[in-house]
């Protein structure tokens, strides 16, 4: 499959969605989200990815939204409009997903970092939900994922009065996983993933949908969650693989099955 706005690469089982909208700073218009998701799903059913990696340019992860494109939307044409509904596609990809954000990172682009499972930022991001300037509010996830992510009293700063979070902040608040030199964000990442794309992946996929069950569960409920997952990794060859390997002091040849 060809893409207009994004660029697309396979390397060491990591699958790389980059946005090329250079341009208008990445901004997300229907068609880049689209496709977009189109590749992450892709490289979900591909057995040669373990991992996937979204990224934008040095200068934009991705500057929100396309504002031009809604500028005259009415509200039955934003119901009509299935951008938003991508995002609870990306909830339901298997394999992990990293974003690895330089520069602006704000409204949606911030909600499409957030909706990864990870975030490696550079020394140069900047993370916000400015939508307040345009009279509205977050509609893809920001005031759910970033108060899940920061706390009430951060999250109601940034989305009521457009406080931006610097890489430094962004970490020290638990909203990115790690900073990194802006030179090498993207590497780091890509290194970052591929050790993630090399582990067992069955187990990989379970311990995700694990953690992101504590979204939607009540705690009993989500410790139950876990233990069956946790059983149910007792009937793969990876986990006899895993163990095996363990008590022979030798190193785990994971198959993922
Ligand atoms: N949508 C459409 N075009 C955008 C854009 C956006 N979100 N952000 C930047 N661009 C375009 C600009 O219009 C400009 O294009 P032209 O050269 O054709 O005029 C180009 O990108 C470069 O932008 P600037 O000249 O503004 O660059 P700057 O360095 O002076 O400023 C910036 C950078 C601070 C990021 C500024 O562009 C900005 O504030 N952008 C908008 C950020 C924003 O409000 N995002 C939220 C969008 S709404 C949303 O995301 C809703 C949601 O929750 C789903």
């Amino acid at each position: 499959m060809t893409y207009e706005y994004i660029l697309i690469q396979t390397e060491q089982k990591v699958g790389l969605v980059q946005f090329n909208r250079p341009r208008a700073l990445n901004a997300l218009n229907r068609e880049m989200v689209s496709e977009t998701v189109a590749a992450l799903e892709s490289f979900d059913r591909d057995p040669g990815v373990g991992c996937m990696v979204i990224t934008g340019s040095e200068r934009a992860f991705a500057a929100g939204a396309d504002i031009k494109q809604m500028a005259q939307a009415t509200p039955v044409d934003m119901l009509d409009n299935p951008f938003i509904d991508y995002w609870d596609r990306l909830r339901r990809l298997n394999k992990p997903v990293i974003a690895a954000v330089s520069g602006f990172c704000l409204g949606g682009g911030c909600e499409l970092a957030m909706a990864c499972d990870m975030i490696i930022a550079s020394e140069s991001a900047q993370f916000g939900q400015p939508e307040i300037n345009l009279g509205v509010i977050p509609g893809a996830g920001g005031t759910q994922r970033l108060t899940r992510a920061v706390g009430k009293a951060l999250a109601m700063e940034m989305v009521l009065n457009d406080r931006r979070l610097s890489a430094d902040e962004a970490a020290r608040f638990g909203l990115v996983n790690r900073v990194v030199p802006t030179e090498s964000y993207l590497a780091e990442a890509m290194k970052f993933a591929a050790q993630i794309a090399a582990r067992a992946p069955v187990a990989i996929r379970l311990a995700k949908e694990a953690i992101n069950a504590v979204y939607e569960m009540p705690l009993q409920a989500g410790l139950a969650y876990e233990r069956r997952l946790f059983y149910m990794l007792f009937a793969t060859e990876d986990q006899k693989e895993g163990m095996d390997a363990f008590v022979n002091k030798r190193p785990a040849n994971w198959q993922g099955k």
